[in-house]
């Protein structure tokens, strides 16, 4: 029996499996796994993957008892064998949806063809502006009066693919990277569980540039 305050949806088995690579702090992945828990997204976190050995992200997954590996790209020569070994970690977990959340590294052809229109990025600016590394210090130094952040879909150019959804923020005068990085990171964390929420739900269609959104109710706040 299922009373209204409980949530609607469970993490069950057979929800959406979800691999989510990671470098860094992992604010993100706390994000999706805060959702999962509290029944606002109806996936699981299959497996976290990260490049660097002393991520925190890693220990956040530990804390959400989540399976959680660091594969050491010094132990390959090329990106792509690198990607080829994060590819078989994402098969053996069954990962149906790839999540880069704070992943500082190029991903290849050698993943993004297996997981066509299946990795999801989220990006610290409103793309198709500043691009790379340190978006935020680019809009800084450019004077823009607004930013935020942008959650697309992977191709193969960096930080290119079709874009899903985005949120702006303003840039105060006198705003420190710090300040403007933690007012985009409060959109992210809002915004990346919405859209993968929207992907479980079946309700993302990608046609060429264009992600079109089935709408509902409850759908148009992540636009
Ligand atoms: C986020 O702002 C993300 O957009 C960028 O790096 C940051 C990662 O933060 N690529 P976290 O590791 O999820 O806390």
């Amino acid at each position: 029996m299922c009373s209204e305050e409980e949530p609607v949806l469970n993490p069950a088995e057979g929800a959406l499996r979800l691999g989510v690579l990671v470098s860094g702090r992992g604010s993100n992945l706390e994000a999706i796994l805060d959702a999962i828990k509290q029944g606002k997204l109806s996936a699981r976190v299959a497996v976290v993957i990260s490049n660097k050995k002393d991520a925190p992200a890693l220990e956040r997954a530990a804390r959400y008892q989540v399976p959680a590996l660091f594969l050491d790209p010094t132990h390959y020569s090329r990106r792509e064998e690198y990607d080829a070994a994060v590819l078989q970690q994402l098969k053996e977990f069954g990962v149906e949806l790839v999540v880069l959340a704070g992943y500082m590294r190029l991903v290849t052809p050698t993943l993004i063809q297996p997981y066509h229109d299946r990795i999801i990025n989220t990006h610290p600016s409103l793309l198709p502006a500043f691009p790379g590394m340190h978006a935020q210090r680019q809009a800084l130094s450019y004077g823009v009066r607004v930013s935020g952040c942008t959650i697309h879909f992977v191709d193969e150019e960096m930080d290119h693919g079709p874009i899903i959804a985005q949120a702006s923020v303003p840039v105060f005068e006198g705003d420190t990277i710090e300040q403007l990085s933690e007012r985009i990171l409060a959109e992210e964390h809002r915004l990346l569980p919405q859209v993968l929420q929207l992907y479980a739900e079946g309700k993302l269609t990608v046609d060429g540039r264009k992600v079109h959104i089935q709408e509902s109710a409850s759908t148009r706040s992540a636009r």
